[in-house]
C-alpha cells in the first residue's frame, strides 16, 4: 500500500472506423472509439455507465478478416483493424431485429408516457418498419404499481438496463430478470421497501415500460423546458435537469448514459418557495436586523455566491458567521490539510469506483451521501472489491456489498483511527515522527476501549493483499466528535503516506463551498439574524420567516460538489421577492447580480475567475464532465504534530444517532410531497428493551439543548442499543443541530 508510481497500461492503437482513422488506446471497446470518433452506432441494450448487457445485436459490426457480424458494444479494439459500421447486410439484420422487438409491443404510443422520447419509436422509424410481418400469441400482463416507478410487461422489450442500473449502480438490487420466452418479464423482488432509487432505472428505460409513476399521465414528454442545473441536497451536487411547464416542475432528469440521481435528487424538487411578492416593509427590518447583528446564522443550504455575499457582509459589519455543520467540516479539513499540506482531499468519486479495496469510516453513507455509496457498489460490483465498513451501527441497506464489518463504541472514533491508521502504516516508510506517534499507541488499550478486535485490523490488513486502488471513505460522524482535529490529523497520514484514494465526504448541503468561503465562528452570541436558520430576525426560503428567501431551485449559482467541483445552478422556479444580495446592496456592498459573484470566488482556496455564464454543463459524447471546473489544489503549511490519544470516560446509557431516513437531508426535503415520511425514533428490539418502551409509544428527550417528543418505532433489521434520530423535520431549527452524531440521552415516556 506504500506510495509508487501507476504504470500507464493504456498502449495507443490506431484503427480504421467506416474510412476514419482513429486513434485509441488497447482496453476500449469498438463502441467507445467509434463514439469518441463521433461515428454513430445503432443500439438497444447499450448504456454506458454499466457493464455491456449485449443482448440485443443492434451493435454489430464487421470487421476485416474476421467470419460474421461482431457485436461492437463488448468486442475491444485493437490496431489494425479496418471496421465497417453499416452496409446492406448489416442495415438488413438490424432491420430484422427491430421487427422482433416490436412483436407484440402494443403501439399505444398516443397514450404511453415515453412516447416523443421513445427508443422504439425512433428505431422503428430509423429502420423503416411500416408493417409487423411477426405476431405472437397476446397474454394479459397487468401494469404493476411499485409506488415511485410503475411497470408495464407489455411494453418491455427485455433490454436489462433497469437491472443493471438496480445491480450496478444503486446497488438497491430491487429488481431481477424473469425468464420465461414471450412471458419473461422483470421482477421487483423488494416491493415493500419502496426504493426511490428505482427512478434512476426508471430514466434508463428506452421505452415507456418502466415509469415514474409521479409523473405518468401528467404531461407530454415534448412540451417540457429543459432547464440544467445541480442537486442542492447532500453535498454531491449531481448534475440534473428541471423539467418545467407553466412555472411547474414536472419531474427531474438526468444524464443516465454517465451520472445517476438517488431518490432525493430525482423527486424532491418541490420545494420552491411560492407566490411570494416584495414585502418592503419586511425588507427594511431585514437591512436594519442586519446592520446590527452580532450573528448570522445559516444554514448549508446555500450558493456559493451566497456564502461568499455573507463572508462581505461580515467583512462589512463585523457579525460572526455561524453554520454548525460547515465549521465543524472546516476546522476538520484545516487539521486534515496541516498533514497532508494540500488544501483539499485528494480523493474522487471515480476512482472510488475502481478501487478495489475500501473502507468506510464514520458515515451511514447510504443515506448520507447515497451517490458516494453507489460508487462503492460499483467497485463492489466491477471488481469484488473488499469493502470494510467502520461503525458503530450496522446499516443492513449495505449488507450486499460489505465483506467486513467493524464494529466499534460511540465516541472511540480517535483510537479507531490510531489503530486503522498503525494498521495501514506499520509497513510504510514513515518519518520518525509519526513512527514515534505509531509506536506510542496503547493498541491494547484503544482496542478494548473501541471494542475493535486486533484480530479484525489483522483480517482488513489481510484482506487488502495483493488487491490495488484503495480508499478511504471518511464521514460526518468524526467532523463534531470532540477531538475532531486530532482525528483528522490521524487520518490524513493515510493520504499522505499511501496510494489510498481518501474522500473526506462533505457532511450536508453546500457545507464544503461554504468552509472554502466563509471565516466561519464557533458560537452565536448577541442579536441573531438566521438564513434558513432560526434566530431572532429570520429569512426564510420556507417561507415562514420575517422575511422571504428564494429556494435554492429558484437561484443562479454555484455549489462545491464532494468531488470538489464547482458546478453551476439555474432558476426553474420564479421568485418575486427580496434576496440576500438586495440586503447585501442595501448594506453598501453595490453588486448588481448574486451571480456577479461567481467570479470573485477566493482564489486561495481553489476557485477560478470565471463569469458564472462562462461555465460550461454538459458531458461530452465519451462521458467527460464539463461542468463548471475542478476546483485546484493548493499547498498549504504543513504542521504534523499529534496529541496523544485521549482516554475515554465512558459513554453508557441510552445512545441516539443523530441521523436522516433515505432522500431526506432537511427541512427542504421535507417539504417535497414524493419524499414524505413521518419522523421517528427508529431502535431495534434491544434499544426498546434496555430503555423499556415499546413500539409506538411517545418519547421526549433532549440532544444538546433541543428537545425531540418522538414516536417510537422497532426496526426488527437493526441491532444494538443504538436509536437513530432523523432531525429533517425540525424545520428552521434543522441548521442548529450540528452536534456529534452519537448522544447519551434520558428516554422520558411522554404517552402513546
Ligand atoms: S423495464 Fe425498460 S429498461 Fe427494464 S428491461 Fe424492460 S424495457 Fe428494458
Ligand atoms: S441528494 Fe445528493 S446524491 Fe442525491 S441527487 Fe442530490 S446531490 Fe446527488
Ligand atoms: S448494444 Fe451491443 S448487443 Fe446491444
Amino acid at each position: 500500500m506504500a506510495k509508487h508510481n501507476s504504470l500507464n497500461l493504456g498502449k495507443e492503437i490506431t484503427l480504421t472506423i467506416d474510412g476514419k482513422v482513429c486513434k485509441s488506446t488497447f482496453g476500449k471497446t469498438i463502441i467507445e472509439v467509434a463514439r469518441a470518433n463521433d461515428i454513430y452506432i445503432p443500439t438497444m441494450c447499450y448504456l454506458t455507465k454499466v457493464k455491456p448487457i449485449a443482448s440485443c445485436r443492434m451493435c454489430i459490426v464487421d470487421v476485416e478478416g474476421v467470419d460474421g457480424a461482431i457485436l461492437s458494444c463488448q468486442e475491444k479494439a485493437t490496431d489494425g483493424a479496418v471496421i465497417t459500421t453499416n452496409n446492406d447486410e448489416l442495415y438488413t439484420e438490424r432491420q430484422n431485429i427491430m421487427k422482433l422487438y416490436n412483436v407484440n409491443h402494443p403501439l399505444e404510443c398516443g397514450v404511453c408516457d415515453k412516447s416523443g422520447e421513445c427508443d422504439l419509436q425512433n428505431k422503428t422509424m430509423e429502420f423503416d418498419l411500416k408493417e409487423q410481418p411477426f405476431t405472437a400469441r397476446d397474454q394479459h400482463r397487468p401494469v404493476e404499481n411499485w409506488g415511485h416507478v410503475s411497470y408495464d410487461p407489455a411494453l418491455c422489450i427485455m433490454c436489462e438496463k433497469c437491472v443493471r442500473v438496480s445491480t450496478e449502480i444503486t446497488g438497491d438490487e430491487a429488481l431481477q430478470l424473469k425468464f420465461g420466452g414471450y412471458s419473461s418479464t422483470i421482477v421487483n423482488t423488494k416491493k415493500d421497501k419502496n426504493y426511490a432509487s428505482l427512478g434512476e432505472a426508471a430514466a434508463v428505460c428506452p421505452v415507456g415500460a418502466l415509469v415514474d409513476t409521479h409523473f405518468k399521465y401528467t404531461t407530454n414528454a415534448w412540451e417540457l423546458e429543459k432547464i440544467p442545473s445541480a442537486c442542492p441536497h447532500c453535498g454531491g451536487g449531481c448534475q440534473m435537469t428541471y423539467e418545467v411547464k407553466n412555472d411547474t416542475i414536472y419531474r427531474m432528469t438526468n444524464n443516465y448514459e454517465f451520472t445517476s440521481l438517488c431518490g432525493a435528487g430525482r423527486y424532491g424538487f418541490d420545494y420552491a418557495n411560492k407566490n411570494v411578492t416584495k414585502d418592503k416593509k419586511a425588507f427594511a427590518q431585514a437591512v436594519e436586523a442586519m446592520k446590527s447583528a452580532e450573528s448570522i446564522i445559516f444554514a448549508p443550504q446555500i450558493s456559493n455566491e451566497e456564502s461568499l455575499i455573507l463572508q462581505k457582509i461580515k467583512e462589512l459589519t463585523g457579525a460572526k458567521l455561524i453554520s454548525g455543520e460547515a465549521r465543524a467540516y472546516q476546522k476538520f479539513m484545516h487539521a486534515y490539510s496541516s498533514v497532508t499540506g494540500k488544501s483539499l482531499y485528494s480523493g474522487t468519486l471515480k476512482a472510488i469506483s475502481e478501487s478495489t479495496a475500501i473502507i468506510v469510516l464514520g458515515t451511514k453513507i447510504n443515506d448520507d451521501a447515497p451517490t458516494l455509496k453507489y460508487h462503492i457498489n460499483m467497485a463492489s460490483k466491477w471488481n469484488r472489491a473488499r469493502v470494510a465498513y467502520m461503525h458503530p451501527i450496522e446499516d443492513v441497506e449495505m449488507k450486499n456489498i460489505v465483506t467486513q464489518f467493524i464494529k466499534y463504541e460511540p465516541q472511540s472514533e480517535e483510537g479507531v483511527a490510531a489503530l486503522l491508521v498503525e494498521t495501514l502504516l506499520n509497513d510504510v516508510d514513515v518519518p520518525q515522527s509519526v513512527k514515534a506517534f505509531l509506536n506510542d499507541l496503547d493498541i491494547g488499550n484503544l482496542s478494548a476501549e473501541s471494542n475493535v478486535g486486533e484480530e479484525e485490523l489483522v483480517f482488513l490488513k489481510k484482506s487488502m493483499l495483493k488487491k490495488h486502488g484503495f480508499s478511504l471513505i471518511i464521514g460526518a460522524d468524526l467532523y463534531a466528535h470532540p477531538r475532531a482535529e486530532q482525528i483528522a490529523k490521524i487520518l490524513a497520514l493515510v493520504e499522505k503516506y499511501t496510494d489510498f484514494n481518501v474522500v473526506c465526504v462533505p457532511p450536508v448541503g453546500n457545507a464544503m463551498g461554504v468552509s472554502l468561503i466563509c471565516d466561519l465562528d464557533d458560537e452565536a452570541t448577541g442579536q441573531t439574524v438566521g438564513y434558513n436558520a432560526e434566530a431572532d430576525f429570520t429569512l426564510s426560503a420556507l417561507g415562514n420567516g420575517n422575511l422571504d428567501m428564494p429556494a435554492m431551485n429558484q437561484q443562479e449559482g454555484t455549489l462545491t460538489s464532494n468531488d470538489k467541483r464547482v458546478v453551476p445552478m439555474n432558476v426553474a422556479q420564479p421568485y418575486g421577492g427580496y434576496i440576500l444580495n438586495d440586503i447585501a446592496n442595501a448594506l453598501g456592498l453595490h453588486t448588481e447580480y448574486t451571480i456577479d459573484y461567481t467570479k470573485v470566488l477566493p482564489k486561495e482556496k481553489g476557485f477560478k475567475s470565471l463569469e458564472f455564464d462562462a461555465l460550461p454543463d454538459y458531458f461530452d459524447t465519451v462521458g467527460t464532465e464539463h461542468r463548471g471546473y475542478l476546483l485546484e489544489q493548493k499547498t498549504v503549511a504543513v504542521d504534523e504534530k499529534f496529541e496523544e490519544v485521549e482516554e475515554l470516560d465512558g459513554f453508557n446509557g441510552s445512545i441516539v444517532y443523530t441521523c436522516n431516513p433515505k432522500e431526506q437531508f432537511s427541512a427542504f426535503t421535507n417539504v417535497c410531497k414524493p419524499l414524505e415520511q413521518e419522523a421517528f425514533l427508529v431502535g431495534s428490539s434491544q434499544f426498546a428493551t434496555a430503555t423499556k418502551v415499546s413500539d409506538g409509544e411517545k418519547v421526549s428527550f433532549s440532544i444538546h439543548g433541543m428537545t425531540f417528543k418522538r414516536v417510537f418505532k422497532i426496526d426488527t433489521s437493526m441491532k444494538g442499543t443504538i436509536a437513530l434520530n432523523p432531525t429533517y423535520d425540525m424545520g428552521l431549527s434543522t441548521p442548529l443541530v450540528s452536534s456529534y452524531r452519537f448522544s447519551r440521552v434520558e428516554i422520558q415516556k411522554i404517552g402513546s
